[in-house]
């Protein structure tokens, strides 16, 4: 009697040397440059390198399930001396009373001939018949060896070493659980800095390579370790959606979908029945090494930024064996130019210099920020505003697009299907955005962040030294550092506007130094609870248009978290808001670090008998006030005159 039990799946090409277990497709292994393992050898397999997702059946939402793929099947795709496809599979039994996800899921590990890395990428689909459910998050996960990796990077100025995991269970949770003031951390340097995944999060267009550095990984060189990210177009909510890159562990993920800085409006819900078949990535997973002789982060981190380049050009690529990847010849493409007509601007229509200007499932202007069961392909237009969209896959889309210096979004009227060897040239398209009459006065920049207002200085006690203003040195110019990334700016509120709250004189104040980033909640220390806020825009008229006429008020949100935010015009002895969101927003982007969630325009009629000649008031009340993270905040304020003043 003989028996072979085979539990693992060993893939080299010279460069790499990958192991997976079978028929599970866990990563457990990891071998380049003389390095036996990159991975962490002290975690079980399955915590190596892994695809998760979490989920809840319909109905019961607040039920979070949390399921780690585990493939039942296994199989070689491909095998020939250019490439090895390895498939893992799960299927969904629709007999069994199983708690997985209704999904079958098909995940991919490809190797390619002279190739210092692996590609991965998985087919989730969901059958007629089967249960609805609902998604929160899939991603793939990796967790490079905690005693060799330490120096991260994720942008040219966003790069340091991190602490360790122990440093985290040794510090100070702080206001929510991701957070910790490293007390006693191991590399002493790092004590009294606060550590949060979230503080490395990035937008989708700025998300195409993270990953860490071993330093003396061997006798004489140093390792990267890389994720790479090609093209955002399985990813959801379009450019701006921010995620999570690598954090401490270390760990480095690749986050196809999530509810970060979106909340539940961004969660996939799937009715019962409602078949959906998507492909999440490929995405790569780099390797490359240089000698410690030289600098071996600005080397590795400057090569990984180039193999970033190399990936995208050779998107969509042409290896994958699953048809459910479209090859580019399976491909169209769609160009044209974007034009802005507002004549309180311009007598004639402008360019839409540097517009997103995208492809994504039909909806209304604006629904590709919350959408994700679909695909998405952007891009920005020139400065003259011509774009050109390639690769992409065949189906039905609208065209959406905003631009910079504008409020609202962009809808095409029309519905464009895309199949294989489309080329189709739109012409001029032109946007109106929401106008009705002059400017009176605006406040901030129409760019659906807050990051042109006060940003305060973080407390000293709780500060990230990556995000601090570095002092000029001699030549060279300060690097930009995003300071909204800072733990704790919400408490800073409080300490700015102890007695009353933020007053704005038009004509006086500037915002950004005195329209603070974020509309928050008010510790009140006596009572130890939260109060609402309202903040007071004054503003003179020289004349009120009192014929019949109606001014706008335009209020662009960048983010809104469990907020219910009321208008009040004048009068403020008998509180009668002219408008009120109601509960709006659940993107969390104040507790996470953000600068901006997701967008939201209300256009607010102001009828002329509540303005008088001379100075006005405008109030602006979050009345949401449980917490310390109920917040809105603005992207961009206007009053607009009547139609034909002046
Ligand atoms: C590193 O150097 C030590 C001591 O010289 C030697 O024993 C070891 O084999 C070297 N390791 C590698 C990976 O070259
Ligand atoms: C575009 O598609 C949507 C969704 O199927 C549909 O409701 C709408 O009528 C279509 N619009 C046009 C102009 O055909
Ligand atoms: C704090 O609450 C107390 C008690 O309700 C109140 O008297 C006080 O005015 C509040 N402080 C501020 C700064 O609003
Ligand atoms: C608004 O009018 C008031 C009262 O006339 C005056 O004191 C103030 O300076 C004016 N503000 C601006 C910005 O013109
Ligand atoms: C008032 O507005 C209505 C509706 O826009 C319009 O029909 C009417 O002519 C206006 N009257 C005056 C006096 O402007």
């Amino acid at each position: 009697m003989t028996m072979v039990v085979c539990v693992q799946v060993v893939v080299e090409n010279g460069i790499v040397r990958v192991t997976l277990s079978i028929p599970e497709g866990m990563i457990t292994g990891i071998e380049y440059n003389g390095v036996e393992n990159l991975l962490e050898t002290q975690n079980p397999d399955e915590n190596r390198g892994y695809w998760d997702l979490s989920w809840s059946k319909l109905g019961k939402e607040h039920i979070g399930m949390y399921d780690r793929i585990v493939g039942t099947n296994f199989s070689v795709v491909v095998e020939d001396p250019e490439q090895v496809e390895l498939s893992f599979t799960n299927t969904w039994d629709s007999s069994s009373q199983s708690d997985l996800v209704p999904l079958n899921i098909d995940r991919r590990f490809v190797m390619l001939r002279g190739c210092a890395g692996f590609y991965s990428y998985a087919i989730y689909e969901h059958l007629g018949e089967w249960p609805g459910f609902s998604i929160a998050e899939t991603r793939m996960v990796l967790k490079p060896s905690q005693t060799k990796f330490h120096y991260m990077a994720l942008s040219d100025t966003r790069q340091r070493i991190m602490p360790m995991p122990e440093d985290r269970a040794s510090g100070e949770p702080l206001a929510y659980p991701e957070a910790v003031l490293l007390t006693n951390p191991i590399n002493a340097n790092l004590r009294g800095e606060v550590d949060d995944k979230y503080q490395y999060s990035c937008e989708n267009k700025d998300g195409g390579v993270h990953g860490w550095i071993c330093r003396e990984c061997t006798n004489d060189s140093s390792v990267g370790f890389w994720m790479i990210t090609p093209s955002n177009e399985f990813k959801s909510g379009g450019p701006l959606k921010q995620d999570l890159t690598s954090h401490v562990g270390p760990t480095m993920l690749s986050m196809f979908l999530s509810a970060h800085y979106g909340g539940d409006d961004v969660k996939l819900r799937f009715e019962e029945g409602e078949p959906w078949r998507k492909v999440f990535g490929p995405v790569f997973v780099y390797l490359n090494s240089a000698s410690d002789a030289e600098d071996p982060y600005t080397a590795l981190w400057e090569d990984a930024k180039q193999q970033m380049a190399i990936q995208v050009q050779d998107w969509p690529y042409t290896f994958p064996a699953s048809e459910d990847f479209p090859k580019k010849q399976q491909r169209g493409s769609v160009h044209g130019r974007l034009l802005v007509r507002d004549r309180y601007i311009n007598e004639d229509d402008m360019m839409a210099d540097s517009a997103y200007v995208g492809l994504a499932p039909l909806g209304e202007a604006g629904s590709w920020q919350i959408e994700g069961k679909g695909y998405q392909f952007w891009t920005n237009a020139d400065t003259k505003g011509y774009f050109r969209i390639d690769n992409i896959r065949e189906g039905d889309y609208n065209l959406y697009a905003f631009v910079r210096g504008f409020i609202g979004d962009y809808k095409y009227d029309v519905n464009l299907t895309i199949t294989a060897g489309d080329h189709i040239n739109l012409g001029n398209l032109v946007y109106e955005p929401p106008r009705d009459g002059p400017t009176l006065w605006e406040i901030g920049i129409p760019d659906r962040t807050a990051e042109e207002f006060y940003i305060p200085d973080a407390n000293p006690k709780y500060i990230n030294k990556l995000y601090l203003s570095h002092p000029t040195s001699e030549a060279k110019a300060p690097a930009p550092v995003d300071r909204f990334r800072q733990y704790g700016l919400w408490e800073r509120y409080s300490n700015i506007y102890r007695e009353s709250d933020l007053v704005y004189e038009v004509g006086v104040s500037n915002y950004q130094r005195d329209w603070f980033f974020a509309q928050v909640t008010r510790k009140n220390e006596t009572k130890n609870a939260y109060q609402a806020t309202t903040w007071t825009i004054v503003f003179n008229l020289t004349n009120v248009d009192h014929h019949n006429s109606t001014y706008k008020l335009r209020v662009a949100l960048a983010s809104a978290t469990y907020a219910d935010l009321h208008v009040q015009v004048n009068g403020p002895e008998r509180y009668n808001p002219i408008f009120r969101s109601g509960l709006v927003g659940a993107d969390n982007s104040i507790a996470r670090h953000g600068i901006h969630g997701l967008y939201h325009l209300f256009n607010i009629d102001v009828p002329s008998d509540l303005l008088i000649v001379g100075t006005n008031l405008i109030f602006l009340t979050q009345s949401k006030r449980d917490t310390a993270f109920e917040e809105v905040m603005y992207d961009y304020i206007r009053l607009e005159g009547p139609l034909n003043s002046h």
